[in-house]
């Protein structure tokens, strides 16, 4: 066996023994078969995690394809290991743009059921170039905030083909993936790659979302001053009640030493604010695409651009500043990280295996518009974790649940 497939299967196997969820499933997929014949095609990160999940698809009887959903997120070792399993799987690290719609093009040749996309680049191929794919296609399942964005615009515009479901927006998936998941890889991702401290730091958080707020909550964990910029005014309030300091991205640009955007949206770091940043200020992104911070304005500011070492980019200033990106922009826990925790990735594609689950079992008979999974998909997940982790919850009494759902006992 090529000593690459070895390095990928060793991966996969190390964080399989983290994912007690997707291990449960596990046995049922491989005993009841609920994705016999399903054809699936996926675009998410190539990392160890995802190849466990699309092993259990294959387990549950589905025909898996793989192509990335990041030019810089894919593991050549795990797409090894992935194909060496039978797992047709088309991306390379470093692909350029072309490769990677290359790549889309090979895994829609299976003529999917169903697509699970993480930023809908696939549903956008299919709802454009590749139309003809429409009619055999059930629903396509989506990972991530931005994409679950770009799904609700489609639908909005009355142009979504298909039923999708917003994975993204189930309780197990949000508080804990785009939180925790978001809040511990982004930090390993900078961290590991510039072997700086972050104690004593300025930390300059763009977005309070859920991925935010983890960012916000690790920083703060790690020994940092941090400071939040969010125009969402609830959000604003409640980033302030949490004890951090709100201001405008101009005010922050000159007080941080490291910016994290987390946004979903374009141009948050820009001309206006590299002009004011300090000599050494580190910036990254965490957000799903690279327009987050703007290079464009970056490079037309710089003398010099220097690669120092891989994933940090110098940009010499005319004035002598030097302001230095992290992963060319992409999202650092996964361009300059392995992506979130196995502990946490095992809910995010335990749910992902469960919507695939749902859609074969209701396929035709979803409306065409963005659903949200079941609350009980949630219920079920949270309880296989916690039996997982050990731990025992109270339950009701009898006369607890009947209080719960009654009216009559008051003052
Ligand atoms: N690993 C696989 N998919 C991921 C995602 N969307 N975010 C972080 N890590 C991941």
């Amino acid at each position: 066996m090529d000593d690459i497939v070895k390095s990928g299967l060793a991966k996969i196997d190390w964080v399989s023994r983290f994912m007690p969820v997707i291990n449960h499933l596990s046995k049922d997929f491989k005993k009841n078969q609920p994705l016999a014949g399903v054809r699936i095609a996926a675009c998410l990160h190539l990392e160890m995690k995802t190849a466990r999940f699309a092993m259990l698809l294959k387990e549950g009887g589905a025909e898996v394809a793989l192509c990335p959903s990041n030019p810089l997120s894919t593991q050549d070792d795990v797409v090894a290991a992935l194909n060496h399993l039978g797992i047709p799987t088309f991306a390379k690290h470093g692909c350029s743009r072309e490769e990677y719609y290359e790549y889309v093009d090979k895994v829609l040749d299976i003529k999917p059921n169903i697509i699970i996309d993480d930023g809908a680049d696939v549903t956008a191929v299919v709802h454009s170039k590749r139309k003809e794919l429409l009619k055999d296609l059930w629903s396509v399942n989506e990972e991530t905030t931005t994409g679950v964005t770009r799904l609700r615009a489609l639908s909005k515009a009355g142009e979504l083909k298909i039923p999708a479901i917003a994975v993204n927006d189930s309780m197990c998936k949000f508080l804990f993936d785009n939180q925790h998941g978001t809040g511990q890889s982004s930090w390993d991702g900078i961290i590991r790659t510039t072997n700086r401290l972050i104690a004593g730091k300025t930390v300059v958080i763009s977005g309070y979302g859920w991925v935010g707020r983890g960012l916000a909550l690790r920083a703060r964990g790690l020994g940092a001053d941090v400071i939040v910029i969010e125009p969402e005014p609830v959000r604003a309030i409640e980033a302030t009640l949490n004890g951090y300091r709100v201001m405008t991205m101009n005010s922050a640009a000159k007080q941080g030493d490291i910016f994290v955007t987390a946004t979903g949206n374009k141009d948050c770091l820009r001309k206006e604010h590299f002009e004011t940043m300090k000599d050494g200020t580190m910036i990254a992104n965490s957000g799903h695409f690279d327009v987050e911070i703007n290079i464009e304005d970056l490079d037309g500011l710089a003398q010099e651009v220097n690669e120092l070492k891989p994933n940090i980019t110098e940009y010499k200033m005319k004035d002598g500043r030097r302001i230095y990106l992290l992963a060319h922009g992409r999202l650092v826990n996964l361009a300059a990280g392995d992506g979130h925790p196995a502990e946490i990735m095992d809910m995010s594609f335990a749910i992902h295996a469960i919507a695939a689950k749902y859609v074969t079992e209701n396929k035709g008979k979803l409306e065409i518009k963005v659903h949200n999974l079941p609350k009980t998909v949630d219920t079920e997940i949270a309880s296989i974790k916690l039996k997982a982790m050990g731990i025992e919850t109270e339950q009701l009494t009898a006369e607890q649940k009947h209080y719960m759902t009654s009216w009559g006992e008051g003052t």
